[in-house]
Protein backbone atom coordinates (compact mmCIF):
# COMPACT_ATOMS: atom_id res chain seq x y z
CA UNK A 1 0.00 0.00 0.00
CA UNK A 2 1.19 3.39 -0.88
CA UNK A 3 0.80 5.96 1.47
CA UNK A 4 1.64 9.43 1.27
CA UNK A 5 3.58 10.58 4.08
CA UNK A 6 2.67 13.46 6.40
CA UNK A 7 5.27 16.01 8.23
CA UNK A 8 3.44 18.35 10.45
CA UNK A 9 4.73 20.29 13.33
CA UNK A 10 3.57 21.07 16.39
CA UNK A 11 4.74 24.33 17.13
CA UNK A 12 3.20 23.99 20.99
CA UNK A 13 2.79 27.14 22.99
CA UNK A 14 5.88 28.81 21.18
CA UNK A 15 5.75 31.61 18.75
CA UNK A 16 5.33 35.37 18.49
CA UNK A 17 4.42 37.09 14.95
CA UNK A 18 8.00 38.07 14.30
CA UNK A 19 9.47 34.29 14.96
CA UNK A 20 6.63 32.90 13.17
CA UNK A 21 7.16 35.08 9.77
CA UNK A 22 10.78 33.90 8.95
CA UNK A 23 10.05 30.58 10.41
CA UNK A 24 7.10 29.96 7.62
CA UNK A 25 9.55 31.79 5.30
CA UNK A 26 12.57 29.51 5.96
CA UNK A 27 10.24 26.00 5.32
CA UNK A 28 8.43 27.41 2.89
CA UNK A 29 11.82 28.22 0.53
CA UNK A 30 13.50 24.98 1.98
CA UNK A 31 10.76 22.99 0.90
CA UNK A 32 10.91 21.30 -2.92
CA UNK A 33 8.08 23.40 -4.86
CA UNK A 34 4.83 22.06 -4.62
CA UNK A 35 4.49 20.08 -7.42
CA UNK A 36 7.37 17.95 -6.59
CA UNK A 37 6.55 17.65 -2.67
CA UNK A 38 6.31 13.77 -1.67
CA UNK A 39 5.30 14.26 1.57
CA UNK A 40 2.01 16.63 2.77
CA UNK A 41 3.53 19.17 5.30
CA UNK A 42 1.38 20.81 7.81
CA UNK A 43 2.04 23.62 10.34
CA UNK A 44 -0.09 23.76 13.41
CA UNK A 45 0.88 27.08 15.51
CA UNK A 46 -1.52 28.56 18.61
CA UNK A 47 -4.66 29.52 17.86
CA UNK A 48 -4.04 32.95 18.05
CA UNK A 49 -1.87 32.95 14.90
CA UNK A 50 -3.56 30.38 12.87
CA UNK A 51 -5.36 33.23 10.66
CA UNK A 52 -2.26 35.09 9.77
CA UNK A 53 -0.49 31.64 8.63
CA UNK A 54 -3.38 31.17 6.88
CA UNK A 55 -2.62 34.05 4.73
CA UNK A 56 0.87 33.26 4.64
CA UNK A 57 0.49 29.83 3.88
CA UNK A 58 -2.13 30.30 1.06
CA UNK A 59 -1.08 28.66 -2.71
CA UNK A 60 1.67 27.11 -0.59
CA UNK A 61 0.41 23.53 -0.28
CA UNK A 62 1.34 23.56 3.17
CA UNK A 63 -1.46 22.59 5.38
CA UNK A 64 -2.74 24.64 8.56
CA UNK A 65 -3.37 22.56 11.77
CA UNK A 66 -4.86 23.50 15.24
CA UNK A 67 -3.44 22.27 18.62
CA UNK A 68 -6.89 21.47 19.68
CA UNK A 69 -10.80 21.61 19.37
CA UNK A 70 -13.81 22.18 21.28
CA UNK A 71 -16.06 18.91 21.86
CA UNK A 72 -18.90 20.75 21.22
CA UNK A 73 -20.06 21.32 17.56
CA UNK A 74 -21.19 24.89 17.22
CA UNK A 75 -21.61 28.02 19.11
CA UNK A 76 -22.39 28.88 22.55
CA UNK A 77 -21.38 29.18 26.26
CA UNK A 78 -18.30 27.70 26.11
CA UNK A 79 -15.43 30.46 27.49
CA UNK A 80 -12.18 30.13 26.15
CA UNK A 81 -13.11 27.38 23.83
CA UNK A 82 -12.56 27.16 19.86
CA UNK A 83 -15.26 25.94 17.58
CA UNK A 84 -14.65 23.27 14.46
CA UNK A 85 -16.45 25.57 12.11
CA UNK A 86 -14.19 28.50 13.02
CA UNK A 87 -11.36 26.78 12.79
CA UNK A 88 -12.18 25.57 9.28
CA UNK A 89 -13.49 29.13 8.58
CA UNK A 90 -10.06 31.51 9.25
CA UNK A 91 -8.34 28.51 6.91
CA UNK A 92 -7.64 25.63 9.00
CA UNK A 93 -7.18 21.83 7.47
CA UNK A 94 -6.20 19.83 9.94
CA UNK A 95 -6.50 20.02 13.99
CA UNK A 96 -4.59 17.61 16.77
CA UNK A 97 -6.54 16.15 18.55
CA UNK A 98 -5.58 13.74 22.36
CA UNK A 99 -1.67 15.05 22.22
CA UNK A 100 -0.35 13.91 25.44
CA UNK A 101 0.01 16.93 27.07
CA UNK A 102 -3.56 18.00 26.69
CA UNK A 103 -4.58 14.36 28.28
CA UNK A 104 -2.06 14.97 31.04
CA UNK A 105 -2.00 18.71 31.95
CA UNK A 106 -5.76 19.56 31.03
CA UNK A 107 -7.41 16.01 31.77
CA UNK A 108 -8.37 14.76 28.52
CA UNK A 109 -9.84 11.52 28.68
CA UNK A 110 -10.16 8.79 25.64
CA UNK A 111 -13.97 9.71 25.50
CA UNK A 112 -13.52 13.10 24.88
CA UNK A 113 -10.86 12.58 22.91
CA UNK A 114 -13.02 10.30 20.59
CA UNK A 115 -15.60 13.02 20.57
CA UNK A 116 -13.09 16.27 19.25
CA UNK A 117 -12.78 13.75 16.47
CA UNK A 118 -16.28 13.15 15.44
CA UNK A 119 -16.65 17.04 15.95
CA UNK A 120 -13.52 17.98 13.52
CA UNK A 121 -14.40 15.70 10.98
CA UNK A 122 -18.21 16.98 10.91
CA UNK A 123 -16.52 20.38 10.06
CA UNK A 124 -14.48 19.25 6.93
CA UNK A 125 -10.90 19.03 9.49
CA UNK A 126 -8.42 16.48 9.30
CA UNK A 127 -7.66 14.99 12.89
CA UNK A 128 -4.24 14.12 13.76
CA UNK A 129 -5.42 12.05 17.18
CA UNK A 130 -2.39 11.32 19.10
CA UNK A 131 -1.88 8.07 21.48
CA UNK A 132 0.94 6.81 23.72
CA UNK A 133 1.94 5.72 26.68
CA UNK A 134 3.69 6.78 29.31
CA UNK A 135 7.46 5.14 30.83
CA UNK A 136 5.91 3.22 33.37
CA UNK A 137 3.29 1.68 31.13
CA UNK A 138 5.91 0.28 28.65
CA UNK A 139 8.11 -1.04 31.71
CA UNK A 140 5.08 -2.61 32.48
CA UNK A 141 4.56 -4.60 29.52
CA UNK A 142 1.20 -2.32 28.55
CA UNK A 143 2.30 -0.09 25.89
CA UNK A 144 -0.76 -2.44 23.54
CA UNK A 145 -3.10 -2.49 25.79
CA UNK A 146 -2.75 1.31 26.49
CA UNK A 147 -2.43 2.55 22.83
CA UNK A 148 -5.20 0.09 22.42
CA UNK A 149 -7.92 1.52 24.45
CA UNK A 150 -7.16 4.69 23.48
CA UNK A 151 -8.08 3.95 20.25
CA UNK A 152 -10.62 1.72 20.78
CA UNK A 153 -12.17 4.83 22.51
CA UNK A 154 -12.02 6.87 19.29
CA UNK A 155 -13.21 3.66 17.16
CA UNK A 156 -16.52 3.58 19.82
CA UNK A 157 -16.98 7.19 19.03
CA UNK A 158 -16.73 6.49 14.96
CA UNK A 159 -18.75 3.77 15.17
CA UNK A 160 -21.56 5.45 17.58
CA UNK A 161 -22.22 7.95 14.64
CA UNK A 162 -24.09 7.80 11.39
CA UNK A 163 -21.16 7.94 9.18
CA UNK A 164 -19.44 4.85 11.12
CA UNK A 165 -16.04 3.76 10.52
CA UNK A 166 -15.90 5.45 7.15
CA UNK A 167 -14.52 8.64 9.16
CA UNK A 168 -11.16 6.92 10.19
CA UNK A 169 -10.42 6.88 6.53
CA UNK A 170 -10.21 10.86 6.55
CA UNK A 171 -8.18 11.04 10.15
CA UNK A 172 -4.47 10.70 10.56
CA UNK A 173 -3.23 8.49 13.75
CA UNK A 174 -0.09 9.71 15.69
CA UNK A 175 1.70 7.59 18.29
CA UNK A 176 3.43 9.16 20.72
CA UNK A 177 5.32 7.65 23.46
CA UNK A 178 4.85 10.40 25.98
CA UNK A 179 8.47 9.01 27.35
CA UNK A 180 10.03 10.53 24.13
CA UNK A 181 8.45 13.68 23.52
CA UNK A 182 10.45 16.60 24.24
CA UNK A 183 12.87 14.21 26.25
CA UNK A 184 15.44 13.65 23.47
CA UNK A 185 14.87 10.49 24.36
CA UNK A 186 13.62 8.62 20.58
CA UNK A 187 11.59 5.20 20.23
CA UNK A 188 13.83 3.05 18.24
CA UNK A 189 13.00 2.20 14.70
CA UNK A 190 11.94 -1.20 16.09
CA UNK A 191 9.88 -0.22 19.09
CA UNK A 192 8.05 2.61 16.86
CA UNK A 193 7.79 -0.03 14.20
CA UNK A 194 6.16 -2.44 16.72
CA UNK A 195 3.27 0.21 18.19
CA UNK A 196 2.63 1.35 14.33
CA UNK A 197 1.86 -2.45 12.94
CA UNK A 198 -0.28 -2.83 15.89
CA UNK A 199 -2.24 0.13 15.34
CA UNK A 200 -2.89 -0.83 11.68
CA UNK A 201 -3.30 -4.33 12.65
CA UNK A 202 -5.92 -3.19 15.04
CA UNK A 203 -8.02 -1.15 12.58
CA UNK A 204 -7.60 -3.49 10.31
CA UNK A 205 -9.29 -6.10 11.82
CA UNK A 206 -12.15 -3.47 11.25
CA UNK A 207 -11.90 -2.11 8.30
CA UNK A 208 -9.19 -3.69 6.13
CA UNK A 209 -9.76 -1.09 3.69
CA UNK A 210 -9.19 1.71 6.19
CA UNK A 211 -6.63 -0.02 8.07
CA UNK A 212 -3.98 -0.20 4.78
CA UNK A 213 -4.82 3.24 4.10
CA UNK A 214 -4.11 5.08 6.89
CA UNK A 215 -1.42 7.37 7.98
CA UNK A 216 0.14 6.51 10.83
CA UNK A 217 2.87 9.42 12.18
CA UNK A 218 5.49 8.97 14.76
CA UNK A 219 6.34 11.49 17.02
CA UNK A 220 9.18 11.92 20.40
CA UNK A 221 11.99 13.72 19.60
CA UNK A 222 12.08 13.16 15.68
CA UNK A 223 15.12 15.09 14.56
CA UNK A 224 17.18 15.31 11.36
CA UNK A 225 19.32 12.50 12.60
CA UNK A 226 17.02 9.89 13.22
CA UNK A 227 14.22 10.71 11.11
CA UNK A 228 15.14 8.71 7.73
CA UNK A 229 15.65 5.16 9.63
CA UNK A 230 12.07 6.36 11.48
CA UNK A 231 10.39 6.66 8.19
CA UNK A 232 11.67 3.98 6.79
CA UNK A 233 10.39 1.52 8.69
CA UNK A 234 6.83 -0.23 6.48
CA UNK A 235 4.20 1.35 9.02
CA UNK A 236 5.45 4.64 9.70
CA UNK A 237 3.84 7.08 7.51
CA UNK A 238 5.86 10.14 8.59
CA UNK A 239 6.19 12.25 11.56
CA UNK A 240 4.25 14.71 14.21
CA UNK A 241 7.58 17.04 15.08
CA UNK A 242 7.83 19.58 17.96
CA UNK A 243 11.28 21.21 19.13
CA UNK A 244 12.33 20.17 15.71
CA UNK A 245 9.59 21.75 13.90
CA UNK A 246 10.42 25.36 15.41
CA UNK A 247 14.08 25.62 12.96
CA UNK A 248 13.26 25.89 9.42
CA UNK A 249 16.30 23.89 8.96
CA UNK A 250 15.68 21.15 11.08
CA UNK A 251 12.00 20.96 10.23
CA UNK A 252 12.61 20.56 6.17
CA UNK A 253 15.70 18.08 6.51
CA UNK A 254 12.93 16.25 8.25
CA UNK A 255 9.99 16.89 5.56
CA UNK A 256 12.98 15.57 3.19
CA UNK A 257 13.54 12.11 5.28
CA UNK A 258 10.64 11.19 3.81
CA UNK A 259 11.74 10.79 0.47
P1 LIG B 1 9.01 16.61 20.29
O1 LIG B 1 7.42 16.74 20.43
O2 LIG B 1 9.32 16.42 18.83
O3 LIG B 1 9.55 17.91 20.82
O4 LIG B 1 9.43 15.44 21.11
C1 LIG B 1 6.55 15.96 19.65
C2 LIG B 1 5.11 16.30 20.00
O5 LIG B 1 4.83 16.52 21.17
O6 LIG B 1 4.24 16.36 19.11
Amino acid sequence: MNRTPVVAGNWKMHGSRAANASLVSGVLSGLAPRAERVAEVVLCPPFVYLAELAQRLDQTGVGLGAQDVCAEAGQGAFTGEVAAPMLREVGCTHVIIGHSERRALYAETDELVGRKTLTALAAGLTPIVCVGELLEERDAGRTHEVVGRQLEAVLRALQADPGGLAGLARCILAYEPVWAIGTGRTATPEQAQDVHAFIRGLIQSRDARIGGSVRVLYGGSVKPGNARELFGMPDVDGGLIGGASLKAEDFVAIVAATQ
